[in-house]
């Protein structure tokens, strides 16, 4: 089939919009922030994904579903424009479902959803306890995209890499082994997925 997105995102004969389902894998970002007021908030964001690694900067994006209503991540940030992102393994899948729940503004699911967190060390966000793997990032743009006709704002959030925590359990003779992060990864509608096979293909010589 062909639609043209212009249209809308579900022509018939599809039931959803499949966009989620045509990008995949997503690695999930599980995002840490805080407020001026120092309350924090957690959140998974698949529209994540490293934008660089030397210089490091990734991004996210937080879409409102309500016109009007920013995600309290990005509030937060606009206040603090620091963030953490705590890799998603297959382990903490259910802890990181749960703090994707609506709460209202101000209310931490670090406490909300009894998630451990430790403290960082560059940013002021907490970092959860039980990721395997943990990025300190400061904001470096924010890009609106443009409002939705039904009045959504949705933005991209780019943040600099300042730190890295890796457990020590995941690195085996100086490398990240990708079976022991377990990383878990966001598929199309409700679907996630873990590693498949996993092979190593070197690049051609110049
Ligand atoms: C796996 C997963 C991925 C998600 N990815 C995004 C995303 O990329 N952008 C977004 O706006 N919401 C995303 N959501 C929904 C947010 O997590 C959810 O709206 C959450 O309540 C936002 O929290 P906040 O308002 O505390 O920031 C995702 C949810 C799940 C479970």
């Amino acid at each position: 089939m062909y639609f043209e997105t212009a249209a809308g995102m579900r022509p018939a004969p599809l039931v959803h919009n499949p966009f989620n389902a045509l990008v995949m894998p997503r690695p999930i970002g599980w995002i840490s922030t805080i407020d001026a007021a120092g309350r924090t908030n957690l959140a998974p964001y698949s529209y994540f994904n490293a934008v660089s690694s030397d210089p490091p900067y990734v991004m996210f994006a937080p879409n409102s579903v309500v016109a009007g209503k920013d995600k309290d991540s990005f509030r937060n940030l606009r206040e603090v424009p620091e963030f953490v992102v705590n890799v998603v393994s297959g382990t903490n899948a259910a802890a990181m479902n749960a703090t994707s729940a609506p709460l209202p503004h101000g209310t931490s699911e670090f406490d909300h959803c009894a998630i451990a967190a430790l403290p960082s060390r560059l940013v002021r966000p907490p970092r959860v306890a039980a990721a395997l793997a943990a990025l300190e990032c400061r904001v470096f743009q924010i890009v609106d995209l443009p409002r939705t006709p039904d009045g959504r704002d949705n933005h991209v959030v780019i943040g600099e890499v300042v730190a890295i925590h890796i457990d020590d359990s995941v690195i085996v003779d100086g490398l990240v082994d990708e079976r022991r992060l377990e990383p878990l990864t966001r598929l199309g509608y409700m679907n996630y997925g873990t590693l498949g096979a996993v092979f190593e293909m070197l690049r051609p010589e110049s």
